[in-house]
């Protein structure tokens, strides 16, 4: 990441003409919200009863799908606590089911914000990482907050050195 923004940015502010060419800081930000998807649980409630599968849901349940436990199966994700963006490649996307990673959910109501999302945390991220590096502070632990929203429990100190 920090290659690419060298070499795309030169220094410079990331504007959003950068956002497409900036790949593999879209790649970490993906891997990023696979191992911590912001909205962590997705709910629905049944009109009518369905069977899904194997299953039967009668009419009324509440049915929660988890991107975070979803997103951690071994199955679409190898070795899932590790962080690595190249699971992101054109390649090694199109070789997995499409819902197997759903971070602005799905269907009719798939989050409406998504682009916006994507370019935003790209641009954030290029920002501050083509001028900082982030070192956690020693002794703290990231541990995730199921909140509505996902979020850090202790906060996440760190130190930022000039690059
Ligand atoms: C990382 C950032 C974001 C994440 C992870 C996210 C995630 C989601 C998810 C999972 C849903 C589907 C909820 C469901 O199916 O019950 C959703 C819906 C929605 N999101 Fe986002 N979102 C993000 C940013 C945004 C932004 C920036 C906006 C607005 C500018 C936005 C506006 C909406 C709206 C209006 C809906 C409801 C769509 C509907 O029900 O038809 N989101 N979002």
């Amino acid at each position: 990441m920090y290659a690419e923004l060298n070499e795309k940015l030169h220094a410079r502010l990331p504007t959003i003409e950068d956002v497409p060419h900036l790949p593999y800081t879209e790649m970490v930000v993906a891997e990023s919200i696979r191992l911590y998807p912001p909205a962590w649980a997705i709910g629905r409630r049944a009109l009518v009863e369905q069977t899904i599968g194997s299953y039967v849901v009668p009419a009324n349940s509440i049915v929660l799908l988890s991107p975070f436990v979803t997103h951690r199966d071994a199955r679409f994700f190898p070795e899932p606590a590790r962080f690595d963006p190249d699971r992101w490649t054109p390649e090694a996307k199109q070789s997995r089911p499409q819902y197997c990673y759903f971070p602005f959910g799905g269907g009719p109501r798939r989050c409406v914000g998504e682009s916006f999302a994507w370019a935003e945390a790209i641009l954030v991220l290029a920002t501050l990482a083509s001028r900082w590096k982030a070192h956690l502070v020693p002794g703290n632990k990231v541990a995730p907050n199921a909140l509505i929203t996902l979020r850090p429990k202790q906060g996440m100190p760190v130190t930022i050195e000039r690059r």
